[in-house]
Parts: C-alpha cells; structure tokens; sequence
C-alpha cells in the first residue's frame, strides 16, 4: 500500500465516463498485443464465496498472461468462514498481495473488505452488481455495433445483480436502457432513480416485446441466480413470474434486424433463453465471454496504475 488511497473497482456508478472509457481503453489496447509485461512482479488474491467458470478463469488467466501471479482464494477454506472478522483478513492480504478481486453474496462485504485493505479491491460479482460483466459486455457492443452511446438495449427477465449493473452502465455510457421484468422482480428504486439523476434513460415495463422493440442489444439472464438458491421456494415462483420472459426467436424479431443477443453465462435453455437464439447468429456470448478477459486486464491495468 502507498500513501494515495487505493484505486478500488466496486461500481460503475463510481467512476467518471472517462474513466471507464480509459479502462476499456487499454483493455481494447491489451487485446491486440501488448509486448510488455506490465504485471511483472505483483500479485493478485481472487477470493470466492461463490461458484465461478469465467470470472475466476479469465482473472487467473489475464494476470498470468500480463506477466503477474495470481493465488486463488475459496472462502470456504479461509479464516474468514470460521469467524476472522474481514477488516483483520483485508489488512493481512493487503500486505501480501498488490491486488483482491472478490465475489462475495453480501455487497456489504466487499466494501467492508475496501474500507480496510490498502491495496485496490476489483468486485467480482455481489448480490447487487457485476461491473466487470458489464465492461466486457459494452466492450463486446462496441466491437461488433460500434459505439454504444445513444443507442438501445433491452434487459428481458429478472432484475438481478446483472440488471442492476446494466442501469449503472447506462449511466455511464449513455445508452438507452429498456428492462422488462414482472413487477415483483424489478431492480430496486433507488438505482433506477440514480441513473435517472444521472440523466440516464430507465424504461421499465411488464412487457417484453414492449422493451425489446427497436433494440440494437436484447439481454437477459437466469431466472435463479445464485443469491436466490436459499432453498424457500421462491425459486419455482420465479419460474412462474419469468415464464412469459424468455427470449425467443418469436420476441427477437421484435428488436431491430441487426439486434445482438447478449447474455453473461451460465445459460439454461429453454428457460431464459432459447436454444434457436443463443445459438443462433445473433448470440455474441461467446465473444463476451472471451471478453471478460480483456475488459478485466483494462481494470487491472488501470486499479494498478500499470497503464
Ligand atoms: N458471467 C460470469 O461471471 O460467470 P461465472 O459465474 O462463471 O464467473
Ligand atoms: N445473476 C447471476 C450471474 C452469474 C454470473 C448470478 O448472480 O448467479
């Protein structure tokens, strides 16, 4: 830790726009060859209280392939699972390691981890947000539709974490965001009214083909994300509410000729997604994924003042 206070990567409601476009940036830059090795002698914790394909791959990944060493860190085994408060866990790491990615249930747990440690703390995913599956998905808009800004994207389904994420990008990126979600599973207000204040255009409605009329983007997500798997019940409810959300070549034809498919993975078909769309031409989810890479690297890159 130094004497300027860490560059945390909590929320995108954090930053200033040129900042953002500063990490997508070098992310764009680090995807097409960087010779050098900028992460050359640092070393970045990734802790995980929650299952992970992509984010712990693409981080493990990245890092190594800027030339950084990485120690992966499931919460289960720390000290932390048995009571070690988290302020004593962020202070001991930070004077191990230059960076900690974290993927926690509880948001309250990552700021918690930020407030006390000295080195930068990158959100890997909390109850509330996904930042860094939304850089790579503004990446993956832009590589393939040009320049985000002004136009529309639809979000069909829950309003989860993801969701949540996409209203703060709006935000930032200054996009048009329309989301269709049963009225009991829209995102909370306060992030709506914040976008909103921000100047951000936040359409919420019931009804899919309403929201996805037109857009350049239609995204959704799984109906039970990993926060809901409490076993109450409520995961055969939002079965239920979300049935008449999935995204299906009859409601894509509603968006515009061109319209992409986006979704962050894990996918179930036949659920929020239908097989004919996520497979079809229009799905970019792979490219996304493959994103998560350099949208990540450009977050690093930036939280580690490497560029
Ligand atoms: N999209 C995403 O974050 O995937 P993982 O849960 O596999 O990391
Ligand atoms: N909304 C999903 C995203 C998984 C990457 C979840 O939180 O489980």
């Amino acid at each position: 830790g130094g004497e300027h206070p860490p560059r945390h990567f909590l929320e995108l409601m954090d930053f200033e726009p040129a900042t953002l476009r500063r990490m997508l940036d070098l992310a764009a830059q680090t995807k097409r060859g960087l010779g050098a090795k900028p992460l050359a002698g640092k070393t970045v914790a990734l802790i995980f209280e929650k299952p992970s394909t992509r984010t712990r791959v693409s981080f493990e990944v990245g890092i190594r392939q800027l030339g950084g060493d990485v120690v992966y860190l499931n919460a289960r085994d720390m000290q932390s699972s048995r009571g070690e408060e988290l302020s004593d866990t962020a202070k001991v790491l930070s004077r191990y390691v230059d960076a900690i990615m974290m993927r926690t249930h509880d948001v309250n747990r990552i700021r918690e981890m930020a407030a006390h440690a000295t080195v930068p703390v990158i959100n890997g995913l909390t109850d509330i947000s996904h930042p860094c599956q939304l850089m790579a998905d503004v990446l993956t808009f832009e590589e393939h539709r040009g320049p985000i800004a002004g136009q529309v994207v639809a979000w069909v389904g829950d309003g989860n974490n993801v969701a949540q994420s996409f209203i703060q990008a709006a935000a930032r990126f200054g996009f048009t965001l329309r989301l269709a979600t049963p009225a009991a599973l829209r995102p909370p207000q306060w992030v709506i009214d914040w976008a909103r204040a921000q100047g951000a255009t936040i359409e919420l409605t019931e009804d899919p083909v309403e929201a996805v009329r037109g857009a350049r983007c239609v995204v959704t997500d799984a109906w039970v994300s990993m926060n809901d798997e409490t076993g109450d019940g409520s995961a055969p409810n939002r079965h239920n509410l979300l049935a008449p959300y999935q995204v299906t070549p009859e409601l894509m034809r509603h968006a515009a000729p061109d319209a992409i498919f986006q979704h962050c993975l894990p996918a179930h078909r036949g659920e929020e997604v239908a097989a004919e769309v996520i497979d079809g031409p229009q799905s970019v989810v792979f490219d996304e994924a493959e994103n998560r890479l350099h949208a990540q690297k450009g977050v690093l890159l930036w939280a580690l003042g490497a560029g």
